[in-house]
């Protein structure tokens, strides 16, 4: 087992692309800097898709700005040259590229073919250069799509090492509508590690099936330290048929530190934001550590009925 894991929040970006009721600017930006100060440091801020699209995340530009700080890497989503232009001028610390493992999901979210997303991705890494940005790859999709079911490994490995042609060293397996499992999570880290040997991965998983957690855990069996969640288990893909959250970032921050490693992560803090952002969306959320605390907390015998007859 690793030492230290390092967790990407994106509850700002995939947690909240979903979410019907817009969250004001502002209440994002307060979100961000409270995360900041529970311990997060590294965040998929934002997107700069088409605000059409995605409306939510059409303040991306402001987030960022608000947001940037030393020892803080916002990383956005960009899924073409003009997203790339808007994040490179916001000053992003990362340009995510993104495209589906399968056709039929990356037509339904980019309105093009996975060639045409590749293709759009060589000026993005182009624009990204220019600035000095660096450009890490998302495989949405990887473990099964919705519209297809099975994605054969080796379309995985395929886009990591065109992803890798392109220059990109961060890639992540993204698990749109939670069909992974820890079976299929060692294989892919396998089938990676041989096909992209010098390519950092991370996971990126929903817990649509309720075995987030696990896979997280078969990912740490194979060496993986970098893996992506949500604050309350916010989340959901807009463009995929019952899409639910990503895994909980507190749920992950509990389970990492009880398994003696460390995140840096303040997890009464962290579930204060969670709660906090639970009013911001107006509606529970499902993280299960911001509503149970704590495995130690100990409760007075007197608050609880004694059971009789
Ligand atoms: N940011 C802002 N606006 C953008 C944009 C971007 N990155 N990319 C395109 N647009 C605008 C264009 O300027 C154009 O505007 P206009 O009609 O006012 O001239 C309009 O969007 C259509 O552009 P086009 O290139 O034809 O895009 P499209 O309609 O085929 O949509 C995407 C393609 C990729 C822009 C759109 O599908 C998208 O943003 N998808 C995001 C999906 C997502 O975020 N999914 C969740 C994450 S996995
Ligand atoms: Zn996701």
């Amino acid at each position: 087992m690793p030492s230290h894991v390092e967790i990407v929040e994106v509850g700002l970006r995939d947690g909240l692309q979903a979410e019907p009721v817009f969250v004001p600017t502002e209440e994002k930006i307060a979100i961000a800097k409270a995360l900041i100060a529970a311990g997060l440091k590294h965040f998929e801020a934002t997107s700069f898709v088409s605000p059409r699209a995605v409306p939510q995340m059409a303040d991306a530009a402001e987030v960022i700005a608000a947001v940037r700080q030393p020892g803080v890497l916002l990383s956005a989503l960009v899924p073409n040259a003009k997203g790339a232009e808007r994040a490179a001028e916001a000053g992003v610390d990362a340009m995510v590229v993104f495209m589906s493992a399968s056709e039929s999901h990356n037509l339904k979210n980019v309105n093009r073919s996975r060639a045409e997303s590749l293709r759009g991705f060589a000026d993005v890494a182009r624009i990204a250069a220019d600035a000095g940005i660096p450009v890490h790859g998302a495989i949405a999709t990887a473990f099964g799509c919705p519209f297809e079911g099975i994605v054969p490994v080796d379309t995985i490995t395929d886009i990591a090492r065109q992803y890798r042609d392109l220059g990109i060293e961060t890639i992540s397996l993204g698990d749109t509508t939670g069909m992974a499992t820890p079976t299929l999570v060692k294989e892919r880290c396998r089938a990676l590690a041989k096909a992209v040997p010098d390519a950092e991965v991370a996971l990126h998983f929903h817990n649509t099936r309720g075995v987030g957690l696990v896979c997280v855990y078969a990912g740490l069996e194979e060496g993986i330290t970098r893996f992506e969640s949500s604050l309350g288990g916010l989340g959901g893909c807009p463009f995929a048929p019952n899409a639910t959250g990503n895994i909980c970032t507190e749920d992950l921050v509990y389970m990492l530190e009880e398994t003696g490693i460390d995140t840096g992560v303040d997890l009464e803090a962290l579930i204060e934001v969670a709660k906090r952002t639970e009013r911001a969306v107006q509606h529970g959320l499902p993280g299960q550590l911001m509503k149970a605390g704590p495995r130690l907390k100990t409760y007075d015998m007197e608050s609880v009925r004694t059971a009789a007859g």
